[in-house]
């Protein structure tokens, strides 16, 4: 019997404070493209296939709304159901048909920190979707601060067929599909967002992009260096979760990276990194 579990991280949804100044920096700056407007959301797109990877709100406190697991097929979202719903988590939805630009049937639930997670199949795919020099391509992976990271990784291992692939002093990487990890828990004092990395085509976009943070007036924070694939790093190391939240509990790769400063529009002690990932790299700025 094939193992039940989701089979990558689709999207992120954060509230910010200025909401026009982060669609602007996400699109000017970090070459994302909206795919969608409703209600108040932003739906952001990179050039790969998935619908979105970033979501945008208004809020009046920058907080980490929602992450967006996918699964192959309804099926699979059903039996993922069951699972959660035999974890003993109280606070989770029905599947059903997702009311929203990419559509798709699945569910949402908290996990035991208070995270929203959402686990959906069969949503829309771009079928214009293409791997672009200087443009992101795709979400690469999610690093989420945690208060108990060796609980959160046996339940996102046990219950949503995550791997543990990877360990350090202060994270774990969580592996689902062929990229190296889809998620990392870092130690913290708090279940917050850590940062987003995304898939860049070569290292030569990576080297652009840096440039094109500082000619925006983002300076580098942290250095830069080689990791087993390109990618470009969010770090967003003090976004919250959701403050509906009431269930909380308690390699050896290159570590340098590029790391920017954040545009002040509202994501707290937002910074932003380019090729970042490296485990060694410390979790909170
Ligand atoms: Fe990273």
């Amino acid at each position: 019997m094939a193992k039940i579990a989701v089979n990558g991280a689709r999207s992120v949804s954060i509230g910010v404070s200025d909401l026009p100044a982060s669609v602007k920096f996400y699109t000017d700056v970090w070459k994302l493209s909206v795919a969608a407007e409703q209600g108040g959301t932003v739906y952001l797109r990179a050039t790969g296939a998935d619908h979105h990877v970033l979501a945008l709100q208004q809020r009046a406190v920058p907080a980490l709304l929602s992450l967006d697991l996918s699964a192959p097929d309804r099926s699979t979202v059903d039996a993922l159901h069951a699972a959660v719903r035999k974890a003993n988590i109280a606070d989770i939805q029905a599947p059903a048909p997702i009311r929203e630009p990419g559509g798709g049937y699945g569910f949402g639930f908290k996990d035991p920190e208070g995270r929203i997670l959402r686990i959906i199949a069969e949503d829309a795919r771009h079928q214009d979707a293409a791997v672009v020099v200087d443009r992101p391509l795709k979400l690469s992976h999610i690093v989420l601060n945690s208060r108990d990271r060796a609980g959160t990784t046996e339940f996102y291992n046990r219950v949503l067929g995550f791997r543990l692939i990877d360990s350090t002093k202060a994270m774990n990487f969580l592996c689902c599909n062929s990229d190296h990890h889809s998620i990392a828990f870092a130690d913290s004092d708090a279940a917050t967002l850590n940062h987003i990395a995304f898939d860049m085509k070569d290292y030569d976009s990576v080297m652009r992009g840096a440039g094109r943070m500082r000619d925006h007036g983002y300076g580098i924070e942290w250095g830069w260096g080689a990791m087993a694939r390109v990618t470009t790093c969010s770090r967003i190391s003090s976004v919250p979760t959701t403050r509906s939240s009431s269930t909380r509990r308690k390699s050896s790769r290159s570590t340098r990276t590029i790391k920017c400063a954040a545009p002040s529009s509202g994501l707290g002690r937002r910074a932003v990194s380019i090729i970042g990932a490296s485990p060694s790299v410390p979790p909170t700025a």
